[in-house]
């Protein structure tokens, strides 16, 4: 058999997070300069499959693995295309920071199942991809909306309602955003975790402010797709006033966001599930090395320039 290759981007959420888990739309766009790749070859007679990822420090066989979500990954995608276990070989290879919300556990899953699934001469369409990487993401993030499996194996940006077909949208005039990233973590199964609590605390509270959050989402929309990337910047603060309000800011992001803001960028907010993990920053051509660098002068540990398209 011949060698097989395959990759996944990372990604952000534009607007959206959190309500998105209760059933309100949210925007996220695949961040092409972070990736995941995966890279299947032969292995001897015998061997049975093995996955090697150097990055995050792990080398399983299948067989005895599967609690493990690259090995589950591997045996989702035999399942799913009824293929007994191939004498193989995945080496699996990542730049997107872990468990910073940009979307690096389900790039890998997507990477990985696409390689193998193209290996075995049956590649997935983006759909069946997708709900194979959604069922890797539920075992290791709790409850989460299916955004983030969406964004990564569709590679396009996309407008998401939970329990509905994601649909791909385009940017009227492409966009820049800096990335921000605060080098805390932000687990995703904490932070989702964490707003349901306070949810069933105060419903209320937290359902009129969902509906708030997908509101500014659907001005966003229309904002993004007439190329009015001046109309962003308010929406962002609004988004991220809400966002506050479900108290998954921290005084890191906000140090950013503030940073980002007097540096001179239209827009900044928080972007995944918060706590920890990165923000973003709408730039234009000559704001981006100001706001760049007062990023790192306010904490940043890494600022990716990336182009929404
Ligand atoms: C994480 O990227 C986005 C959240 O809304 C969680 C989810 O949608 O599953 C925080």
């Amino acid at each position: 058999m011949n060698t097989c290759t395959a990759s996944a981007p990372g990604k952000i959420i534009l607007f959206g997070e959190h309500a998105v888990v209760y059933g309100q739309p949210a925007l996220a766009a695949p961040v092409h300069d972070l990736r995941a790749t995966a890279h299947v070859a032969p292995g001897s007679p015998g061997s049975g499959l093995s996955i090697e990822a150097p990055d995050l420090d792990q080398r399983h066989a299948l067989a005895g693995a599967a609690a493990h979500a690259l090995a589950l990954t591997a045996q989702l995608v035999l399942e799913r295309l009824g293929e007994g276990e191939p004498d193989a070989h995945i080496t699996v290879q990542s730049d997107i920071p872990v468990a910073g919300g940009l979307g690096s556990g389900a790039a890998v899953s997507a990477a990985l199942a696409r390689a193998l699934a193209a290996y075995l001469g049956r590649p997935l369409e983006n759909a069946e991809l997708s709900a194979l990487v959604y069922e890797t993401e539920k075992v290791h993030h709790g409850t989460p909306s299916g955004i983030d499996n969406t964004v990564v194996c569709y590679g396009m940006p996309v407008y998401f309602v939970r329990g509905h077909e994601p649909e791909v949208f385009h940017p009227g005039k492409p966009f820049d955003l800096l990335i921000g990233d605060t080098g805390m973590p932000s687990p995703t199964h904490e932070t989702v975790g964490a707003v349901r609590e306070a949810w069933q605390r105060e419903p209320n509270m937290y359902e009129a402010t969902f509906t708030e959050i997908g509101a500014v989402v659907e001005v966003a929309r229309s904002a993004i797709e007439r190329g009015q990337t001046a109309r962003l910047g308010p929406l962002m603060a609004e988004n991220q006033a809400l966002l506050r309000r479900l108290r998954v800011s921290s005084p890191e992001l906000e140090q950013l966001i503030e940073a980002a803001l007097a540096a001179g960028a239209g827009g900044a907010k928080l972007s995944g599930g918060g706590e920890g993990g990165n923000m973003i920053a709408l730039v234009e051509p000559e704001t981006v090395a100001r706001v760049r660098k007062e990023l790192y002068r306010a904490g940043a540990r890494r600022v990716i320039h990336t182009l929404v398209r």
